[in-house]
């Protein structure tokens, strides 16, 4: 709690001693999102980071609010810094980020300790105290815009350079529904090992697809929920969850899992009764798949290699290529996704997933399945790879996804039997939406 005493003789001034640990858990705060401007993929704060649980939601609210209204606090930062952000300024941008998510968007937190904390986080460091003066004049400008400010369009939630294709591929209403979404962020989705109704009522969870649940719950830690320590079930989104089951191969059938860290889908293909390899080039993506298996009592064989290149002893029955990508589609969970990503970007992932493509067909028994998949909500890396995948190589047939393979998510299927999923679709009496996913179902000319 933050200490307050008036300043003898004006009422309208009183002046704050910092409180610790609100001090603390700013700055803390600060520099994780000091790091996700800087490019890195965002992940919440834990317990080794923050010990105290309170400080720590706390903490990861303010960032989360950050993210999430990026493109709001753009514009208000249009507004008042007149120079633009000053340069090689230290941790003052993410300072001044997180204080105006407080002030603009999480009004219960309280306006004044957003201003004075933001101020003392800046003396601290080197390379901003020098800013302290501006901090404090943008803050009080933007204190008293606050309600203006927060009333602001929505239409600011999205990046332009983004919604010009979604709209075009999904329409206007589906577009309004994704701001909403990343204002909501996402709901805890799990894949249950066995569909337990008395597991399901420990969790107080609701089955939405499959062997997927639902949990309403978005703060406590998966680590202290019913049935992890006995791996029961492992995270993963609902529309992450639907490619694996679209394999549709016999039990026993050799599978390789291309891209496979850190291994929802491999943890499925082992529960379907598949042999599996999975592989990924990352070595500490491959050190949290074995974990996870090791956590679920599943044995996988590991392999660390590129998909670009490599060339296996024997051809598989089945390959699922879960293709790097923009990963436009997670933005519920990842907000940064849709400030990192610019055109250079995604046509590079475009010419990584053809090679990914085209290595993986050495790879495939002549008659065998190939699911290519991307967490993207771009048509170029999904729809049109489809397009290009039928002329570039003419071993691949399209193997069409029938509408009774989704009970419940037939929507998702889109013309040529593809399956598209995005964040404004819904799943069984849920309304919270899912990511976005691109499914294809090919068969090697046999
Ligand atoms: C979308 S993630 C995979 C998620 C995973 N399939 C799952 O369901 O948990 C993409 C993965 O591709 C891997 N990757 C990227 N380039 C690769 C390459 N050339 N060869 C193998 N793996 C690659 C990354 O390390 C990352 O783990």
């Amino acid at each position: 709690m933050m200490m307050v005493r008036a300043v003898p003789g004006d009422k309208n001034i009183v002046a704050y001693k910092p409180d610790p640990a609100g001090l603390k858990l700013r700055l803390i705060a600060a520099q994780r999102l000091k790091s996700v401007l800087g490019g890195e993929h965002f992940s919440p704060l834990g317990a080794a980071d923050l010990a105290d649980g309170r400080d720590r939601a706390l903490a990861n609210r303010l960032i989360t609010t950050a993210l999430r209204r990026h493109g709001q606090i753009n514009a208000i930062l249009s507004e008042l810094l007149e120079k633009g952000m000053p340069p090689r300024s230290g941790t003052f941008e993410a300072v001044l980020r997180l204080s105006l998510a407080q002030l603009v968007f999480l009004p219960d937190l309280g306006a004044h300790s957003a201003l004075f904390l933001a101020v003392e986080a800046i003396k601290r460091d080197n390379k901003a105290r020098h800013l302290s003066g501006l901090m404090n004049a943008v803050l009080r400008k933007a204190q008293s815009n606050s309600a203006r400010y927060g009333l602001m369009d929505e239409g600011n939630l999205l990046p332009a350079q983004l919604t010009e294709g979604w709209v075009k591929a999904y329409g206007n209403d589906a577009v309004a529904g994704f701001a909403d979404a990343l204002i909501s962020g996402a709901p805890l989705d799990l894949t249950l090992r066995d569909m337990d109704p008395d597991l399901i009522d420990a969790l107080g969870a609701e089955p939405v697809f499959a062997d997927t649940v639902r949990l309403e719950t978005r703060d406590r830690p998966v680590e202290a929920l019913p049935g992890y320590d006995e791996g029961r079930w492992w995270v993963q989104d609902l529309a992450s969850a639907i490619p694996a089951l679209l394999l549709d191969l016999p039990g026993g059938s050799d599978v390789l899992d291309l891209c496979a860290a850190p291994g929802g889908k491999t943890a499925q293909l082992v529960k379907a009764g598949y042999k599996v390899t999975a592989l990924d080039s990352d070595a500490t993506r491959l050190t949290r798949l074995r974990e996870n298996m090791a956590r679920l009592g599943y044995a996988p064989e590991v392999v660390e290699a590129d998909a670009a290149h490599y060339d296996p002893a024997r051809l598989f029955d089945g390959i699922l290529l879960d293709a790097p990508c923009s990963a436009t589609g997670t933005f519920r969970r990842h907000p940064e996704v849709l400030w990192h990503r610019s055109a250079a970007d995604i046509a590079g992932r475009v010419k990584l997933q053809r090679a990914l493509m085209t290595n993986a067909l050495r790879s495939l028994k002549p008659g065998g399945t190939l699911i290519y998949c991307v967490c993207s909500l771009e048509a170029t890396e999904g729809e049109d790879q489809v397009d290009w995948a039928l002329g570039a190589l003419p071993d691949l047939v399209l193997a069409p996804i029938r509408p009774e393979e989704m009970p419940g998510l037939e929507a998702a299927i889109v013309p040529k039997g593809l399956v598209r999923t995005h964040p404004a679709m819904t799943a069984g009496n849920s309304d919270g939406g899912m990511d976005g996913f691109f499914v294809a179902r090919f068969k090697r000319n046999g």
